[in-house]
């Protein structure tokens, strides 16, 4: 069966931008079709300056929120990635086989390095590995897809060359596997900054749609984006990135196309209303869930107790092989 493998960093917030790029396929489509896992890969958090009941709030936040957007335990895997230990195991073993090179090619490295260093801050070591304990994410599973949002793409693409190499130096271990990402919605960008992402992690919030703000919130966020100068409602990312933003992000939550929703408008304003009203329609029913989920943590625990478990029996075999191959000796 198709394996499918697919993470998210609690370094903040849940997005909408995660929502649509990601989580939504991975419940509405993912966890149907093929035998798949989503982790909170909370490992990933530690590469930035951190706080660490933060970390284990948000981790636990996302988990819940996992859980409310609909993903089901009885059809997927949903587990906390440092309760699994074959991930640290196998990104050494993917250290020595990408080159410093390669890592410091990536272009999220390259804007959160220069982002750190303007700030007057220091690079952690690990923000520049990041890549490979990505790859041993998805290669100790044996994952074929990887769904994700755009922005992800250039780490699955490395995580692919990994494969391939291991798999010539030292014998057949790993699938190789590919990135796949939703048709609308890849790159959701901020409302009040539409030439960067929706992220997270920004410190600048009035342009993210958080999954668990109240309906009012995201309206007046909605309402007060930036659009472009002129008053024609159509799409054109490069012209009229606001409005072309606003449209993908009504596409997304009604099935439509971008193109031909904007024939149906005049005017910034009733694109907005109809963009907000959608945004909070498709979110009400995962904070409902969520508020229902967090009145029950030993249901979560549960999940994520068994979701673990499972995720430390597919990931071994294939992680011993790899130690294998490289040349370690088996414990004796
Ligand atoms: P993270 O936590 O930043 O984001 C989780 C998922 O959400 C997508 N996404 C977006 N999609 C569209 N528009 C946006 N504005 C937007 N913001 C985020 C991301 O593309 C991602 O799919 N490195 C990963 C986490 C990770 C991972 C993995 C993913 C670690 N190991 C293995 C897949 C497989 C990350 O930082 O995602």
């Amino acid at each position: 069966m198709r394996r499918i493998f697919s993470g998210i960093k609690p370094t903040g917030h849940l997005t909408l931008g995660n929502y649509l790029g990601a989580v939504r396929q991975w419940v509405e489509v993912d966890q149907h079709q093929a035998d798949a896992l989503f982790s909170v890969v909370d490992l990933h958090a530690l590469t930035v300056d951190h706080e660490p009941a933060r970390v284990r709030r948000l981790s636990r936040q996302a988990a819940t929120l996992l859980l409310a957007a609909g993903l089901e335990p009885a059809r997927c895997t949903v587990f906390v990635q440092s309760h699994v230990d074959e991930h640290t195991r196998l990104s050494y073993l993917l250290e020595c086989t990408a080159t410093d090179g390669e890592m410091r090619r990536m272009i999220q490295y390259k804007e959160k390095s220069a982002r750190e260093r303007a700030a007057g801050g220091s690079v952690r070591l690990s923000l520049l590995t990041y890549p490979a304990l990505m790859a041993a994410d998805i290669l100790a599973y044996g994952a074929h897809e990887v769904p994700v949002g755009d922005d992800q793409v250039q780490h699955v693409e490395l995580t692919r060359d990994l494969a391939v190499r291991f798999n010539q130096r030292y014998g057949r271990t790993f699938t190789v596997p590919k990135a796949v990402h939703p048709a609308v919605a890849a790159r959701v960008m901020d409302l009040q900054d539409p030439t960067s992402k929706m992220g997270k992690s920004h410190a600048e919030t009035a342009g993210i749609v958080y999954l668990l703000d109240e309906a009012e919130v995201v309206r007046k966020k909605v309402m007060r984006a930036v659009t472009d100068s002129g008053s024609d409602v159509f799409y054109d990312r490069e012209a009229q990135p606001g409005v072309a933003n606003l449209l993908e992000m009504l596409a997304a939550c009604t099935g439509s196309k971008p193109a031909e929703l904007a024939e149906g408008y005049t005017s910034y304003g009733e694109l907005k209303k109809d963009t907000a009203d959608a945004v909070v329609e498709l979110l009400r029913p995962v904070r409902q869930r969520h508020s229902e989920l967090c009145a029950d943590p030993e249901y979560v625990d549960g999940v994520l107790r068994d979701g673990a478990e499972r995720a430390r029996e597919l990931a071994r075999p294939t992680v011993d092989a790899a130690y294998a191959a490289v040349g370690l000796m088996r414990p004796v």
